[in-house]
């Protein structure tokens, strides 16, 4: 049994342990998120499923969630990576990723970053500008390597998400807009051997409940791609992002696998069969198989309000307060029961708020916090004097490795020095 469920007492279990009996083995004060290793396992193999014998890379987008057990759990599913920064990088590196399953994308790499990438050998650096692929061809003259490089092309596709998470107009920062595309391979031609134009990807936005949007940007994708196999050899793949939708409750999204099928069947029929598939998946992955467990510090209860007021806030899980972001918030020991109760974090901000939950008739000693395995941990800060949360990683129902949160006192110290 593996993920989130309720087991017949109605306590909260990642596969068939309690998450109150594994909070009280680490002895680690809430908050703490607890990672299940074996569901991001099988959601990895799930997805691969869907490439059946296709040559692909599925590139995890890190920034959902870094953790070193995390990523070492993806590496040995064959799993590659989408690194954003240096950081990134060197954790997936270290972790046991192969370079010529990595990619680096974002819009503003550094020199240093670029040279990194540069010497590491990537499958590819993602140029998102055409002054982007100047640059990388400046960086490899002077390292004296040739330096592998994918366009991140934007597709000009509007999704229905939340305008933070579209990245695919128009307007986006992201990407080489359609104009610019033949000023980029003039770009690459012109450099000479120092760059290689290896590949092309689009990513549209987060949170796909469906393929379509997917697939518009992909054949845009695939156009560009026959367009300059007619001129010139060397393209190796295309990818076209990842974005796959999860359920946070609001109701089922279309499966990962089948946007992988989907993207196999476009290949196929575009006559591209032979270019490998990269996908840049992040949220799929990893969301439904992390959770955050919070203790109730208090309740307050007035005539038009009952509040119950936890000890993790926005600092840890922000997402409901930047996108307004809804996940599951539940009584730890027992079931959901009616009335609702408003749940509130303890950072001095109005949308410090997690919305209403039925938590019964009582407030619960603690509640769990659902999907918080991606963009949870990663986007966490230590604003109001917080440090960062505990994270435990649970496999076969045994903590295999533990990150304990730096404490307040490390904080203080920072800060005092400052
Ligand atoms: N590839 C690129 C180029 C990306 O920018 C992203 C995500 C991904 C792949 C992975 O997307 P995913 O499969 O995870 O949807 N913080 C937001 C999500 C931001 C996504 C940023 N880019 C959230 O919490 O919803």
């Amino acid at each position: 049994m593996y993920g989130f469920r309720r087991n017949a007492q109605g306590h909260a279990c990642l596969g068939e342990t309690p998450l109150s009996e594994l909070l009280a083995r680490t002895g680690l004060e809430t908050p703490v998120y607890f990672y299940d290793l074996d569901a991001i396992a099988r959601e990895a193999r799930n997805l691969r499923a869907g490439y059946g014998s296709a040559p692909h890379v599925v590139a995890y987008a890190v920034k959902a969630n870094s953790a070193g057990s995390v990523v070492r759990t993806l590496a040995a599913e064959g799993v590659g990576a989408d690194v954003v920064s240096a950081a990134e990088l060197e954790v997936v590196l270290g972790c046991g990723i192969p370079a010529s399953k990595i990619v680096m994308s974002g819009v503003a790499k550094k020199d240093a970053e670029l040279d990194f990438a540069i010497a590491s050998g990537l499958l590819a650096i993602q140029a998102e500008s055409v002054e982007e692929v100047t640059r990388i061809a400046v960086r490899a003259r002077a390292l004296g390597r040739q330096a592998r490089i994918g366009f991140r092309l934007n597709p000009g596709v509007e999704i229905e998400s939340h305008a933070h998470i579209s990245t695919g107009h128009d307007k986006a920062k992201f990407g080489i807009a359609r104009a610019d595309v033949a000023r980029a391979f003039e770009a690459v031609d012109a450099a000479g051997p120092v760059l290689l134009a290896v590949g092309l990807s689009a990513h549209v936005g987060s949170m796909l409940h469906e393929v379509a949007p997917y697939l518009k940007s992909a054949q845009h994708v695939c156009d560009v791609a026959r367009a300059r196999r007619a001129s010139k050899p060397g393209l190796e793949y295309v990818s076209f992002g990842g974005g796959f939708g999860i359920d946070y409750g609001g109701g089922p999204t279309a499966e990962p696998a089948d946007f992988a099928r989907q993207a196999v069947e476009l290949l196929g029929r575009e006559g591209l069969s032979d270019l490998m598939l990269v996908a840049e998946p992040g949220r799929s992955l990893v969301g439904a198989h992390g959770v955050l467990v919070a203790k109730v510090v208090q309740s307050k209860v007035s005539a038009d309000n009952a509040w119950v007021m936890i000890d993790a806030g926005m600092n840890d899980l922000l997402r409901p307060a930047l996108y307004g972001a809804k996940h599951r918030v539940e009584p730890l020991d027992r079931e959901r029961s009616a009335p609702e109760w408003r749940v509130v974090g303890p950072v001095c901000e109005s949308s410090d708020d997690f919305g209403a939950h039925p938590l019964g008739p009582n407030a619960p000693e603690a509640v769990v916090i659902r999907d918080a395995g991606a963009y949870s941990f990663t986007m966490a800060s230590e604003y109001n004097g917080r440090a960062m949360a505990s994270e435990v990683f649970v496999k076969s129902g045994q903590i295999v490795s533990t990150s304990a949160s730096p404490g307040a006192a490390a904080w203080v110290k920072r800060r005092l020095q400052a």
